[in-house]
């Protein structure tokens, strides 16, 4: 992709800063692990620091010191998912804030509006976000009402050379509905697509099914981004399905419950096993915690909390970075169903 703040090359993993940082990882931390592009949220940095501080500030990524590629959420799913609390209408989603108590209403128009304060070189649309395991009539109204309030997000954009607004697929898990959400999509001129409503605790068969014939209909030449994914089997699954772009908060988060994440699967250095175990988190990862460092040194450290999450998230960081640069590498290459086959077979041994 080529976006106003530089190259990304794709298939890519978006990490997760939601204050306009990463949880545990700085900028410059982030530039070595060889991060092109990261993620905000239009929810938190709306209310802090608050877009006119941004617009002072010269935009998100002068403000936080980052000068490669951003991307902004539109902030509907984040009040929805974290807040519990959140109303939404054809007008847009009111909710109480968090911060202040006061009654908001975040609509199409203020969402880009923040956003294009904020100045990400890639924001989303405000859409009519479901739970993947909601059904009937409810999901059919989400579909129709996200493709009304794209048009109301292109409509108030007021910063169309500098940043592209991708329109998210909804549906829920109604393959006739995704294919119509498609459909409607595609009939408006955008730079990319996304793929939402997914990974909310539906069943793996489902979640791929609708990435497949979302993937299937959508352009080809334009990228795909599956909103919300972080698990390695699903990045390989979906690159294999034709998805370009991920984003979850997973390798942070895991990071800070004590886990690290490696080929096999992960594994949770707070337990007594890795007390004694002098090798590094992944033997053969180039990361600087897995240089310097030993799993049974993170296990002695990992009741003091901030050192070793933050040996953890650039430890998982880069695990994600390396995933994702070799399943690149292997479709370069041509062999990218040799490369499935191998990372299968190391995450899922056959037990007999
Ligand atoms: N993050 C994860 N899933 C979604 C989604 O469906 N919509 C938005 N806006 N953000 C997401
Ligand atoms: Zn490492």
């Amino acid at each position: 992709m080529y976006l106003a703040h530089g190259e990304v090359a794709t298939p890519v993993f978006m990490p997760v800063g939601t204050q306009g940082t990463l949880k545990g990882l700085l900028p410059d931390q982030l530039e070595t692990l060889g991060c092109e592009i990261i993620l905000g949220n239009t929810y938190h940095l709306g209310n802090r620091p608050g877009p006119e501080l941004l617009k002072k500030a010269g935009g998100l990524h002068k403000f936080m010191g980052w000068n490669r590629s951003l991307l902004t959420d539109s902030g509907g799913f984040q009040m929805v998912s974290l807040l519990k609390l959140a109303e939404i209408t054809e007008e847009g989603v009111k909710f109480k804030s968090p911060y202040n108590e006061s009654e908001c209403l975040l609509t199409p128009e203020r969402s880009i509006e923040i956003q294009n304060a904020i100045g990400a070189d890639i924001i989303m649309q405000l859409d009519d976000v479901v739970s993947s395991l909601t059904t009937g009539v409810r999901v059919e109204e989400a579909m129709n009402r996200t493709a009304r309030w794209l048009d109301r997000c292109l409509a108030a954009h007021k910063r169309p050379t500098e940043q592209s607004v991708f329109p998210i697929v909804q549906g829920g898990l109604d393959p006739k509905l995704r294919e119509e959400c498609v459909r409607q999509l595609t009939q408006r001129d955008v730079n990319g697509f996304a793929i939402g409503g997914l990974s909310g605790g539906e069943e793996k068969d489902k979640f791929w099914k609708m990435v497949d014939i979302c993937c299937k209909l959508l352009p080809e030449e334009k990228p795909r981004y599956c909103m919300g994914v972080g698990f390695a089997a699903d990045l390989v699954v979906c690159v294999a399905l034709g998805v370009d772009m991920f984003d979850c908060v997973f390798p942070t988060r895991t990071a800070r419950f004590g886990c690290g994440l490696v080929d096999t699967g992960q594994i949770n250095l707070k337990s007594k096993r890795y007390a004694n175990d002098f090798t590094p988190i992944q033997e053969d990862c180039d990361c600087s915690t897995c240089k310097h460092y030993t799993r049974a040194y993170i296990h002695s450290i990992t009741s003091s909390e901030t050192v070793a999450c933050h040996l953890l998230s650039v430890h998982n960081i880069s695990y994600q970075m390396r995933l994702m640069k070799s399943m690149r590498q292997s479709i370069i290459d041509g062999k990218f169903p040799e490369f499935v086959k191998n990372f299968m077979t190391t995450m899922f041994p056959e037990r007999d």
